[in-house]
């Protein structure tokens, strides 16, 4: 494990055990996310991997174990007060507005910042300096916008709550390499800037090459977890988890779902 001083982990979960119904899910998970890194959380279909990184965000109940935003208790706090403790979440699907412009997409993800005009032109500013494109498209409708802008979209959308750390379930999904390199770049450029990124990611490796550390999940435990590199080296983890999808088959999916313009 990591060793992490406990002022850099902005986010962190204790030995939290979660699900639906009353059927667990996640059991026992530990994991620390630190500011200003990216931490990938990588593993098999159906490990936990989105309900681990959902009780994060405080969009489920905590059956055991403890949450903590900045050293502070949050475990049965409201689900909305999390947004306002700077932890926002880019649900997978790249899910945006698709009758409403850019810039409506982006006003409804600033409404948190309620009337405080310095701290929406500062997240304004930070987004433009990050996605460029999407504030050169603001009058354009969010639905006829290729997949990777839509994606773009949806982070910008989070970015726009002013938050310390940004959640993202699959950031990659459905898009092209080129495309993944896009948003691997701006997390990247993100992180530098300070903003702590977790990312759930099923391309486990490209994901591990962008952070810092990650947590490898199976059956709903965290069963490896360390600095990216250590994981990326790790013989287990490589033969286990590191499996790529063919190149074909990547190839072959980016060109059915990608470059046109979602219908909604
Ligand atoms: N809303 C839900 N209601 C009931 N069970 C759920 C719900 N969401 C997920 N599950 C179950 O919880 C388990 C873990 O799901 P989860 O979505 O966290 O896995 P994951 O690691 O994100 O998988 P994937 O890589 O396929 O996205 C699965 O068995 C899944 O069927
Ligand atoms: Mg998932």
């Amino acid at each position: 494990m990591q060793q992490q001083s406990d002022d850099a982990r902005f986010l962190e979960l204790r030995s939290v055990t979660t699900g639906y119904g009353d059927v667990p899910v996640v059991r026992n998970a530990n994991m620390a996310f630190a500011r200003g890194a990216i931490t990938a959380v990588i593993g098999s279909n159906g490990a936990g991997k989105s309900t681990a990184i959902k009780a994060a965000a405080g969009l489920l109940p905590i059956w055991k174990g403890q949450v903590k935003v900045n050293g502070v208790d949050v475990t049965h706090e409201a689900p909305h007060k999390r947004l306002a403790r700077g932890v926002a979440f880019v649900p997978q699907g790249r899910i945006v507005l698709p009758e409403m412009t850019v810039r409506e997409n982006l006003d409804v993800g600033a409404y948190i910042l309620g009337n405080d005009r310095a701290r929406f032109d500062a997240a304004l500013a930070r987004m433009v300096r990050i996605f460029p494109v999407i504030g050169k498209r603001m009058n354009q409708l969010a639905g006829t916008m290729s997949g990777g802008e839509q994606q773009m979209l949806a982070i910008a959308r989070a970015l726009m709550t002013d938050p310390t750390a940004i959640i993202l379930d699959e950031p990659s999904l459905g898009l092209s390499p080129k495309l993944v390199d896009q948003v691997f770049e701006k997390l990247t450029m993100l992180a530098a800037e300070g903003l702590t990124v977790i990312m759930v990611e099923q391309k486990a490796s490209r994901a591990l090459a962008i952070a810092h550390s990650g947590y490898v999940m199976h059956t709903g435990q965290v069963v490896y977890s360390g600095p990216a590199q250590e994981l990326l080296d790790n013989p287990n983890v490589q033969r286990l988890f590191l499996g790529e999808v063919p190149e074909e088959i990547d190839r072959l999916l980016a060109t059915l779902e990608n470059e046109e313009p979602a219908h909604a």
